[in-house]
């Protein structure tokens, strides 16, 4: 029998204010009892902002830049989603308990939603920040291709949903400044997608001496090439062309679609970006953050 659109792609639920997936939003007390480790890293973002670039990356470091062992299983399967809650499959949180820490995993989490331990035993977190206009971009087109987020309407509603912080993990605008605000804090690596695509090799050097690892320039170049935009849609193994038509449509929209800074370019109407370049003000103010749009 088929499934309807409401069954295929079930309306978001909440945990204090913020929209997650019903199954996560059930599986929520498992999710706030995982127990992080202190050597655990824990990639952390907004949806959209380049979460695989960062695993690929943060992988091919710890397996010194042997691409063969960055093959042995698809990126989703690497670094698993810590709130991940797709019964009857393991969970996330289960997952994560199935292996001997230090273990690598990755969540969109707002940082009061994230489980406390993580806190509390002062794991290492890696948050990677993209650009507001690019990521609404992007996840435009991913709740296109993906049937199991709420559709996401004409690109009109979007952008009201959007700024609204209805959408899955939330308003965008808080989870990058409270993740900001918390970055000399603890031990965070903050880094942002658009300073990863100017100068890849600086942001990989970063992130290799976060995780306390010591590449030649040999290995680090070699990152470089096997991590780009180019080389990880060829790779069936970041592509996410391992996941069913069922769940990624890539019929609709390409996992890899174009992975560019300033697509936003293409979208926005100019009384569009007028009025969120009004509301991005109003919403930052008082931080320090600073965004590129373009390169
Ligand atoms: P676009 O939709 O703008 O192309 P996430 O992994 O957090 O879901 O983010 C997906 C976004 O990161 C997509 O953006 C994707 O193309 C982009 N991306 C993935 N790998 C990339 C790479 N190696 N270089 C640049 N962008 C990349």
């Amino acid at each position: 029998m088929a499934l309807t659109t409401a069954a295929r792609r079930p309306p978001l639920r909440e945990v204090a204010g913020i929209p997650l997936p019903a199954t996560t939003v059930d599986n929520w007390h498992q999710i706030q009892g995982f127990e992080a480790q202190p050597d655990d890293l824990l990639i952390c973002t907004f949806p959209k902002s380049g979460t695989t670039w960062i695993q690929e990356i943060v992988d091919m470091i710890e397996q010194s830049g042997d691409v063969e062992k960055c093959q042995r299983e698809a990126i989703q399967h690497r670094h698993p989603l810590l709130e991940r809650a797709r019964p009857p499959q393991p969970s996330g949180v289960e997952k994560a308990r199935a292996v001997p820490p230090p273990r690598v995993r990755r969540t969109h989490l707002p940082t009061q939603l994230l489980p406390p331990s993580c806190w509390e035993n002062n794991c290492k977190l890696l948050y990677v920040a993209r650009n507001a206009k690019d990521c609404m971009v992007s996840y435009y087109h991913f709740q296109r291709m993906n049937q199991t987020l709420p559709s996401p309407g004409t690109w009109e509603q979007y952008f009201e949903t959007f700024i609204s912080g209805k959408v899955g993990w939330g308003s965008w605008f808080e989870h990058v400044i409270g993740w900001w605000e918390m970055r000399d804090r603890c031990q965070i690596l903050f880094l942002f997608y658009e300073d990863i695509k100017r100068d890849p090799k600086q942001e990989i050097q970063k992130v290799m001496q976060f995780m306390g690892k010591n590449l030649d320039e040999v290995v680090l170049d070699r990152i470089v090439q096997e991590t780009t935009f180019e080389k990880m849609k060829a790779n069936p193994m970041t592509n996410r062309s391992t996941a069913p038509k069922a769940i990624l449509d890539q019929s609709i929209s390409p996992f890899m679609r174009k992975g560019t800074v300033g697509d936003w370019k293409n979208h926005f109407t100019v009384a569009q970006n007028e009025r969120f370049d009004e509301i991005y003000r109003q919403k930052t103010e008082g931080t320090s953050i600073n965004f590129r749009t373009e390169l």
